[in-house]
């Protein structure tokens, strides 16, 4: 899967890929990211990309000369799948959304900041806005990493053991169950008896009740 990620803030998202999991895709040879810095596709002599909104109100707007510029330039690099706009207000990031996602070859991330983007660009030059929550991030940049991270993970070969991807929360619609490591008592804090007992099937069947038991927790 090959990932662009537009953005006025590069370095914000540079050290997220070079760690862990998104790191190890990108070894494997799974993951290409490509950090885009909006500023260079301005024609502005000062580089600006944004500007005062139309009818007044606070805060800058990103323009849509640069956006359309850098976009027209990946294009003809690349036949994007999804050209996402990162937005408080768009379609929720669920695991059913993240499992889409991770079919995709190449994925477009496009990050908001200031008061946002000139409409038009939404209209127009993006697929799919995504949002990550109900609450407003300085911008997108976070969003597009959580987002970057909750595909990439999905990706078969991403994981060293794709069991652990297949029996995350969320993916048969069940949170995960508990579970435990060494010391199998820590300070009188003990680890449940039944992961002791070596006997798989009563293991199973413990996990799936605790499965059952958070699932119907959280939903209340
Ligand atoms: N940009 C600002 N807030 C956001 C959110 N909650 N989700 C996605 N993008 C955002």
């Amino acid at each position: 899967m090959k990932i662009d990620i537009i953005t006025l803030f590069p370095n914000m998202l540079k050290g997220f890929f070079d760690e862990s999991i998104l790191k190890r895709a990108i070894s494997k040879g799974l993951l290409e990211v490509n950090l885009h810095n909006l500023r260079d596709y301005s024609l502005d002599k000062h580089k600006r990309v944004d500007d005062y909104a139309f009818g007044g109100g606070a805060g800058m707007v990103i323009q849509i000369e640069p956006v359309d510029n850098c976009l027209t330039e990946l294009k003809k690099k690349t036949n994007y799948d999804e050209i996402i706009y990162t937005a408080p207000d768009g379609e929720m990031l669920t695991q059913d959304l993240a499992n889409e996602l991770s079919l995709k070859e190449n994925i477009c991330i496009l990050c908001g900041h200031y008061k946002g983007v000139d409409e038009r660009i939404r209209q127009h030059l993006i697929t799919r806005e995504i949002s990550i929550g109900e609450y407003v991030l300085s911008g997108g940049e976070l969003a597009a990493g959580v987002i970057a991270d909750s595909v990439v993970r999905l990706i078969p070969g991403v994981l060293n053991d794709e069991q652990s991807a297949l029996s995350d929360s969320f993916q048969d619609g069940l949170i995960a169950p508990p579970v435990y490591t060494r010391p199998a008592d820590y300070k009188g804090w003990k680890v449940p008896d039944v992961l002791l007992s070596g006997h798989e099937a009563n293991i199973e069947q413990w996990r799936y009740n605790q499965s059952l038991e958070r699932t119907e927790k959280r939903k209340r």
